[in-house]
């Protein structure tokens, strides 16, 4: 990370308002625990400015399930998912109270390295977005700055391997010096995935992956998602219910900033419990 972005995240952590007041009141219905937490989230509020983005929300996600996060647009889908890799810290104004843990770890502790943190917790955004660089080095560039790679039959076993995993290498294994971003949208994304893949992360957060791509390229994108599941923790956000439904174990639903329900995405979508989910599942909202 360069120093502008590193000072930032110091900023956000210091100026950090854990006794700031907060609505205790609301009660998110359902299971927020999970029995293989890898990310335990209590309490968080986050504020840009005087604005509320999110209130106390509280939930964990666990290993090997997919966490889908629906909700109208502006209810906090997004901003709960940067606080989860600190993606939040490089915004001015945003900061936030509560804690994060990631196995364990507080992930805002002033010694934990933020680099390695999103190196741990992979982010792929809703528009791909390759590096100007080749295919080969969007996968190898992770590897190396983490020094997993230091020789260049390593990096291109990492690089197969992601490439693989992220079902492109076929499309891609002749082509690999070409720039990442002559790749049509669908592979771009691969491509995205592939290089949050390449670090071994432990969590991959997906903010709409899906919402740029045609039918096809969600499919793979989907099938891909559900492989992932095997060895990670993956939360998801998406606007398609039927995405949410095909892919996801459980669902939280958010409505203006508060985390209403989370549940079985089963239950979540066949008998919801809060009055708020079911308008939105049912089209009513949103
Ligand atoms: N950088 C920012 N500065 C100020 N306010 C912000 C910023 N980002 C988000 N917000 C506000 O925080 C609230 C939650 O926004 P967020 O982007 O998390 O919603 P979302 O559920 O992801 O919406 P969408 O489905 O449209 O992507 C909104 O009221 C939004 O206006
Ligand atoms: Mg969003």
């Amino acid at each position: 990370m360069n120093t502008v972005a590193a000072s930032a995240a110091t900023a956000f952590v210091a100026d950090r308002t854990d006794d700031a007041p907060r609505d205790e009141a609301y009660e998110t219905v359902g299971e927020i625990h999970s029995p293989n937490a890898r990310i335990t989230v209590r309490d968080v509020t986050v504020w840009y400015g005087e604005k509320i983005g999110i209130e106390n929300v509280n939930i964990d996600i666990g290993s090997n399930e997919v966490l889908a996060l629906v909700g109208p647009s502006g209810c906090g889908k997004s901003t709960f998912l940067r606080c989860l890799n600190r993606m939040n810290d490089i915004i001015d104004n945003c900061r936030m109270s509560g804690t994060i843990r990631l196995d364990g770890d507080d992930i805002f502790d002033p010694k934990l390295d933020v680099v390695l943190l999103r190196a741990r917790v992979g982010m792929v955004f809703q528009k791909p977005n390759p590096f100007p660089k080749s295919i080969y080095d969007n996968v190898a560039y992770g590897p190396r700055i983490h020094g997993l790679s230091e020789t260049r039959a390593d990096t291109d076993e990492i690089v197969q391997r992601s490439l693989e995993r992220a079902g492109l290498w076929e499309e891609v294994k002749d082509r690999l010096e070409q720039p990442g971003t002559g790749l049509s949208g669908g592979q771009q994304q691969r491509l995205c995935i592939a290089r949050a893949i390449a670090v071994s992360p432990e969590v991959i957060l997906m903010d709409e992956p899906c919402s740029a791509l045609d039918p096809i390229a969600t499919a793979r994108i989907e099938e891909l998602i559900d492989e992932l599941r095997q060895q990670y923790a993956i939360a998801l956000v998406t606007h398609s219910m039927q995405q949410a439904a095909r892919v996801s174990q459980r669902t939280a639903y958010f409505h203006l900033g508060h985390l209403v329900e989370v549940g079985e995405t089963s239950q979540i979508f066949t008998n919801p419990r809060h009055t708020l989910t079911e308008d939105y599942i049912t089209g009513r909202v949103g």
